[in-house]
């Protein structure tokens, strides 16, 4: 088993290198090299404490494969029901799950990130990408204390823990009050999964395991 890892870790890396070659985007931080990176990329990678986080529960950044990234925007996408619908990355990195949302007419594709310096790399990768057909905005801040009312999609890579998630989900709970709609929610690498069952605000509606054994899970509003 070690031995395949070792065969399939190249392989993986020039999948990844390819698919941003064509984006025209880098969302690869510089690994073994964090001396070097900038102070906020340093502890975002590290997945430092930070008091931007109001439940202090910030998970380091890392990225999906883009076979999962694009697997799971497509099927956004398809499960849309108007034009006018907006998909939000919470956590949103240095941008790639963005830039592969922003490959689609969204209305509007909003990513949120804790870390300054991921966020300004997100803005970077929005602005070069090739084949851009959505405007994409990044706001830097908690994902807790974003007004999320408007969003119709929202897309998790695990970015935080279950004091936040729980946070956010209320928040989108009470903006379905004032702007009733359709939302879904994935969730990938789904370590909170009760947290989202226990709001009982959407049911699970798909899940699966990625090859690595991650779980993704699908939920959306009854
Ligand atoms: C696993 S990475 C997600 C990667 C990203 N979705 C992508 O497209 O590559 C998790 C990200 O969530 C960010 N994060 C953690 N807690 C957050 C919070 N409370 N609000 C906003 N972003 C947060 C981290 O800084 C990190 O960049």
């Amino acid at each position: 088993m070690p031995l395949l890892r070792q065969l399939i870790r190249p392989l993986r890396r020039a999948w990844t290198r390819v698919n941003e070659a064509w984006l025209n985007i880098d969302t690869v931080p510089a690994m073994g090299a964090w001396s070097h990176a900038r102070d906020g990329q340093a502890e975002a990678i590290a997945g430092a404490r930070t008091d931007a986080a109001q439940f202090d529960d910030n998970m380091r950044y890392e990225s999906p494969d883009y076979w999962y990234v694009r697997k799971a925007c497509r099927d956004a996408w398809h499960g849309r029901r108007n034009a006018r619908e907006i998909a939000y990355d919470l956590g949103s990195g240095m941008g790639r799950v963005l830039c592969v949302l922003a490959l689609r007419p969204w209305a509007k594709v909003v990513g949120v990130e804790l870390f300054a310096d991921l966020a300004a790399s997100s803005r970077q990768n929005a602005a070069a990408m090739r084949g851009r057909r959505a405007p994409i905005e990044v706001i830097t801040g908690d994902a807790l204390q974003q007004d999320l009312g408007d969003g119709t999609v929202f897309f998790l890579f695990n970015p935080f823990g279950a004091k936040t998630l729980a946070g956010v989900l209320a928040r989108i709970d009470a903006s379905l009050r004032t702007n009733p709609r359709h939302v879904q929610f994935l969730y990938y690498n789904a370590e909170h999964d009760q947290v989202v069952a226990d709001s009982g605000l959407f049911e699970r509606w798909h899940h699966f395991q990625t090859r690595n054994g991650v779980p993704v899970s699908y939920w959306r509003t009854r």
